[in-house]
């Protein structure tokens, strides 16, 4: 069993494989420690000192720590994962560039900025939104300490960009009257925290290459299937002759399965529920899916952190989306082919 020391405090026996940031906000670190990123290793609010035995950095160290903090021993806490005996200094997230700022600064203006500044108009690749700005508002002291991830900083530098642009500083009752200066040393504090420039992915003329030479591809495939396959076409439609049962193309296969297993109920008849209803209310809730899940927060530990994009994060969504995939697919399969002569249920392979 590997052992984790923690100098000068404290030391664990832990099991191989040990996350190390795991371990040290489950031990009482967790303020020392914000981890903004949540332990993707992009924000080093997680990072310890190191004396003895993480083994070599990653990737991810090595971009967001820089050579120089590395050979000083400084390593994101959220990468190491231990495997053999560790000696760490806890010292907080140092590593990571103070702002001198005063926090009440902060909160005054976003508070400003939450009365007075349409959110709309506080451009940034991720949305602000009255919550973010509350959350941010309560993270004033770590942010000013340089804790906080590029996403914080890019909110940061869209208000106090807003403001200075605008030119509303003299409105903004803070503790100590802002000057133009103070914003654009502020501004630039926070410039150095925004997320780095996407690369530019150019479409002409190399996406459209990729694209138009799978296009042909595919086109050509299917040319030469249709060759040796014949497409499975019925005979020719005869006004005498209506086919016994005569189903939707498969797609909409499903959607006449639901009008067959929906009930008469009160004035509505099943053709009224099956037909138009359900469907609409399934369209419904799929267009509301996406708004659902940031307002039901009652299940998130963390709540002042946004709504992460893994599955994990979106159980509504994820459950709610798979249900009525799976409901779409279960009544296209039923209609296609469990359903005969009268759609009454047949059984294929007998
Ligand atoms: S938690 Fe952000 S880098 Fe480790």
């Amino acid at each position: 069993m590997p052992k984790v020391v923690i100098l000068g405090e404290r030391e664990f026996d832990v099991r191989a494989g040990t996350n190390l940031l795991k371990l040290l906000q489950d031990t009482r670190y967790d303020d020392q420690l914000p981890a903004t990123c949540n332990g993707q290793g992009q924000c080093s609010t997680c990072a310890v000192r190191v004396r003895k035995g993480a083994g070599d950095p990653n990737q991810n160290e090595l971009d967001v720590l820089g050579d120089e903090q590395i050979a000083q021993g400084w390593r994101l806490s959220c990468q190491i994962n231990t495997s053999q005996d560790i000696e760490v200094e806890v010292p907080g997230y140092e590593v990571a560039e103070t702002i001198q700022i005063d926090p009440a600064i902060i909160r005054d203006v976003i508070a400003y900025a939450a009365e007075n500044v349409p959110l709309r108009r506080l451009t940034t690749s991720h949305t602000v939104t009255v919550r973010r700005l509350r959350d941010l508002s309560h993270r004033a002291d770590v942010l000013v300490d340089g804790g906080g991830d590029s996403k914080d900083f890019e909110a940061l530098y869209a208000i106090f960009n807003y403001i200075s642009q605008e030119r509303k500083i003299t409105e903004i009752p803070t503790k100590e009257t802002l000057t133009a200066e103070q914003v654009q040393k502020i501004l630039g504090a926070f410039a150095k925290r925004l997320p780095a420039e996407e690369e530019e992915i150019i479409v002409y003329p190399y996406f459209l290459y990729v694209s138009f030479t799978l296009f042909f591809l595919l086109l050509a495939g299917l040319g030469i299937y249709s060759v040796f396959v014949d497409a499975p076409l019925e005979e020719p439609a005869t006004p005498s002759f209506t086919p016994n049962p005569e189903k939707a193309p498969w797609y909409f296969v499903g959607v006449q399965e639901l009008l067959a297993i929906s009930p008469n109920v009160g004035p509505f008849t099943s053709v009224a529920i099956g037909g138009v209803i359900a469907p609409a209310v399934f369209v419904l809730i799929l267009i509301l899916i996406p708004y659902i899940e940031p307002y039901l927060e009652f299940w998130r530990k963390e709540k002042s952190k946004p709504v992460g994009r893994r599955l994990r994060d979106r159980p509504v969504t994820t459950a709610l989306f798979t249900f009525f995939m799976v409901l779409a697919i279960v009544l296209i399969i039923i209609g296609q082919y469990f359903r005969g002569p009268q759609w009454e249920w047949v059984i294929p392979w007998q």
